[in-house]
């Protein structure tokens, strides 16, 4: 049997709309629109390709965007002046920092700066301290991950008591999305380019989370029958028979993970218009708790 295919787009469509109406009250009750702040650092093709999609989403939603292109040899001291300034600046309701940043800027330092309030990446160390600990409850959750658990939502997928294994364990995606699974009483195991058998992890997981940026990495022979996956990759490969000479894969191999799986999500077409969903859901609620005058 052929596994239900979680339809990204059509789902991520809704989150938009939503926050399309949510973006219409406030400027109704406040006559104020909420405002995201991008900040790119040198001339990265995929990162200016992001940015520009993020952008070109809020003007869809009626959310101002306020653009800044830093030269990739920019001091680290101007990067932390200008998110200084963004913090100040009570047009901005979210600031996006754009990495991975240019060699000579120290992340950390950077992400350490952005208003707590203003964190609509949700990488703020406070923010993912939260939402590693039991009881609290972070301002943010990163876009990616939160875009994933509303995936596994709509697909109906049980979270409390399954086996759950991320393949993957970097900040942006592995560790927050190990931490809800977590919050969402999954047993969470985090395979890694060192994990010993990561065939033996997959054949016992009710939900497997890929992130780890190789091509079809995960084959339908690795998977448990029934299955949830979610698929976060988006890897390029050539492909001659295309116009652009590549086609985009993710990091299961689509065609035999389908055959097993009891639900997954394509690429593109998945976990992709989710992240940008939920960006614009995070800019929203930042400015919502801004115009409520409270953190
Ligand atoms: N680079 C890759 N993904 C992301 C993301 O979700 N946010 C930011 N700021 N940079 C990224």
């Amino acid at each position: 049997m052929s596994a239900q295919i979680i339809d990204g787009k059509a789902i991520a469509a809704k989150v938009r709309d939503r926050v399309a109406d949510g973006v219409a009250s406030i400027k109704a009750a406040h006559n104020y629109s909420p405002g995201l702040a991008t900040v790119l650092v040198g001339e990265d093709p995929a990162s200016a390709t992001y940015v520009r999609s993020k952008q070109k989403m809020c003007e869809n939603l009626g959310i101002r965007s306020i653009g800044h292109h830093l030269a990739a040899d920019t001091p680290q001291a101007d990067v932390q002046a200008l998110v200084a300034s963004l913090n100040s600046d009570p047009e901005v309701n979210g600031i996006l920092v754009q990495l991975p940043l240019p060699k000579h800027i120290d992340e950390e330092t950077i992400l350490n700066s952005i208003d707590l309030t203003k964190d609509i990446d949700g990488f703020h160390p406070v923010n993912i301290g939260r939402l590693a600990m039991k009881g609290r409850n972070p301002l943010f959750i990163p876009c990616t991950p939160a875009g994933c658990m509303v995936l596994l939502e709509e697909a109906g997928v049980n979270l409390r008591g399954a086996e759950a294994v991320i393949v993957g364990r970097s900040n942006i995606v592995g560790l927050p999305m190990a931490m809800l699974l977590q919050k969402a009483d999954a047993t969470v195991t985090i395979c890694h380019s060192r994990t010993k058998d990561l065939r033996e992890h997959l054949q016992r997981a009710d939900i497997v989370v890929a992130a780890i940026g190789r091509a079809e990495m995960i084959t339908g022979d690795m998977l448990k029958p029934g299955t949830a996956v979610i698929d976060v990759g988006i890897n390029r490969v050539d492909d001659a028979t295309t116009k652009k000479g590549y086609r985009l894969v993710g990091d299961v191999h689509y065609e035999s993970a389908l055959a097993v799986a009891g639900a997954i999500t394509p690429v593109p077409g998945g976990v992709g218009p989710m992240t940008i969903a939920m960006l614009m859901q995070n800019t929203l609620r930042a400015a919502e708790m801004a115009v409520a005058g409270r953190p």
